[in-house]
Formats: structure tokens, sequence, C-alpha cells
């Protein structure tokens, strides 16, 4: 394995093992002061090494978005929690193939999939938790009276195959430039009380009210109800997440390193790191290209190709030459991480380990 930075292929995916380190222990702690039992999403890392990280620092389990997350992740914690609802009929299979050890749990909005789920079930002869989702605010999915949750609530506990656990939620529309989401908090506590008063009214008191993401990560305990979060970008951070006023640029761990190849066009330098590396995901604002440059945030990715990435240099005096190795912070790490088989740990300049990312595709 190559010891250096500059000794890797590129591009190819760099983290700081130390950053990542202060990120999960300063969400664990943030959690443990809190009382919120921490649920990580894992679709941002999918990988064993940092959700087994997650564990040890107490995560009561994991939430994952596909089957093959589930049982890449079903080596690691007997909890697990998919929050997607699993309608397609050979996801749901799928999940019942799970080890029997696993406390599997899912999360849904429909009568329509809780009643593929509990088929599925009762065929394999295997209890699953239900979540069910509702929409605070994001509009993608979850359903949207309390009167249809009481009805999913009481469908679930009246199943001997599935197990009514809980309220989900997901507050991604909660986030605004600068992070200053205060009335948008208390609109999302209105809306959660919304559903879980006359869900308890109804005689369903959740056990789990599970909701939370990065951008409000560290406020979702102003929220009222909550008692779980499923934070996901948390662990690397990216250029959205600063951007929203969740993290600084310095706790970004996670970079795409690159390569100058070409600097034959004035007021540009062109890396071997474009879009099938970096993703093409913009920032919330529009605004500072594709990616920024570790070390000078100035120099952006202004445009790319599939293969190919162009550095703006007009608000900056560097003076880059071929050969020269960049790392660019990208957007939005978790399609980053997607895009890559493994992942090099290091420590400044110099690379400690490598790990592969087990559970990208399907
Ligand atoms: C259902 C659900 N929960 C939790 C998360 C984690 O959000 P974030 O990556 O902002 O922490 C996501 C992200 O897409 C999600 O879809």
């Amino acid at each position: 394995m190559p010891t250096f930075l500059h000794e890797l292929e590129t591009p190819s995916l760099v983290v700081d093992l130390d950053i990542l380190a202060q990120n999960l222990d300063r969400m664990a702690a943030y959690c443990a002061v809190h009382g919120l039992q921490l649920r990580p999403h894992v679709k941002t890392h999918k990988s064993t090494r940092v959700a087994a990280e997650q564990l040890r620092l107490g995560a009561a389990g994991l939430s994952c978005a596909t089957p093959h997350e589930m049982e890449v992740m079903s080596g690691l914690t007997d909890d697990l929690v998919l929050m997607h609802p699993p309608v397609n009929r050979r996801k749901t299979i799928r999940l019942m193939t799970l080890p029997d050890s696993v406390r599997l749990t899912v999360s849904l909005d429909s009568l329509e999939a809780m009643d593929r789920l509990a088929d599925t079930a009762r065929d394999s002869e295997r209890v699953v938790g239900v979540y069910v989702e509702v929409d605070t605010g994001m509009r993608r999915v979850g359903v949207q009276t309390p009167l249809e949750l009481l009805a999913l609530a009481a469908r679930a506990s009246d199943d001997d195959w599935l197990r009514w656990r809980g309220v989900a939620f997901y507050p991604g529309n909660v986030r605004s430039i600068g992070g200053s989401t205060g009335p948008m908090l208390a609109e999302l506590g209105d809306r959660l009380a919304h559903f879980l008063e006359p869900l308890e009214a109804g005689g369903f008191k959740p056990q789990v009210v599970s909701g939370g993401a990065t951008p409000i990560a560290w406020r979702i305990h102003e929220v009222p109800g909550v008692t779980e979060v499923r934070p996901g970008t948390y662990v690397y951070n990216d250029r959205t997440t600063a951007e929203l006023g969740a993290c600084e640029l310095e706790d970004c761990a996670l970079t795409v390193l690159a390569t100058v190849v070409s600097t034959a066009i004035p007021g540009q330098a062109v890396i071997d790191a474009g879009s099938k590396s970096l993703g093409r995901e913009p920032l919330p604002s529009d605004t500072g290209g594709w990616g920024a440059l570790l070390d000078r945030p100035e120099v952006t990715v202004s445009r790319m190709s599939e293969e190919h990435g162009i550095l703006d240099l007009s608000s900056s005096d560097w003076k880059p030459k071929v050969g020269d190795t960049v790392r660019i912070i990208p957007n939005h790490v978790c399609y980053v991480v997607h895009l890559f088989d493994q992942i090099h740990g290091a420590r400044g300049t110099v690379v400690e380990t490598r790990w592969d990312i087990e559970a990208r595709g399907r």
C-alpha cells in the first residue's frame, strides 16, 4: 500500500482519520448529553469500518436505505431499521433472509406496503417491526393525517407477524443557508405534535419517535417527543453541511484526491476528477461550483465533464503545475462515496489504512 498521498493513483477518496474520529465523537457526545438514542444512517459511509466505530461509541443500531446495506450491516449489529418502504416483493423477501438474530424494523407509510410486508413476514415466519413515517414538511413520503397514522398503527398492532414500534419522520426540509433554523424547528415541533397527540389519545403511544438529519443534528433535542436520531452525513461532512451551518469547512473529513493534468488554458487548471468522481449536486445556494480545494477554498471546480474537472483560478494567485496533487471537498459526500470502491484513511499526508465501501451498489 502506498504510504504517502502523492503515491496514490488518482482520483482516490481520502478521509482524514482525525477529523472522522472527531465527528463521530461529537455526535455520540451530543446524543448522550440529550438522552437521544443514536441510530446513524449508513447511506453516507456504506462501510463496516465506520459503522463498527459508531456502534462502539454507543449507537443503539443502524439505519439503512437498501437491503444490501442491511445485509452488510447485519454482521455488526442485531438492530437494523430500513428507512425506505420495501414495497417491491423481491426486496421484501430479501429482507426476510437477514440472520434471525437481527431485530428487523421497516419504515412505511401505506396500508399497501403494510399488507405486503405482513404477507411476506407470515410466509417467512419472521416477526417484523414497523415505524410509520409521517410527513412533517419534507413532502417526500409520510402519511398526511393523524387518522392515517392511527389506522396504520392499529393495523400493525393487530397482526401476528408485525410489531408496532413507533413513528419516523425525516426533517430534510429544515435547513437554511447559515443555519438560522429556529422558526423552522418550532414549526417542525408543531407538525410532529399534530401527529403524536391524537396517536397517544388513541392508545398508541409510540415506543420510538425517530427523526433527525445532519443539518439540524445539533438542535433536534429542541423538538419535543423525539427519542431517536438518524444522522448520516455528519461522519464526513461536506460543503453543503458547512453552507447550512452544521459544521465548519475544517470539519470536512473526506476529500477526492486528484492530479492536475493540464494548465494549457489560461485562468484554469484541469484535474482528473470530473462528475464520475465528484457527483453533480449543486450547493443549496446554487453557487460555488461542484467542489472546492481543501487548502484553497477560493478555488472551485467550476465545470466538469465525466473525467475532467475545471478549476477556476480567477480568485486565486495559486499557479498550479501539471502533476500537482490537489484535494477537493465535495458538495455532497454521500454521492461521492457511492462512486468509489475504497477509501484511504490518512493523517496529514501519510496514508495509514484503506477500507472497502462494502455496502455500495445493490
Ligand atoms: C430517511 C432518512 N433518515 C436520515 C437521513 C440522514 O440525513 P443526513 O445525511 O442529512 O444526516 C436521510 C438522508 O437522506 C434519510 O433519507
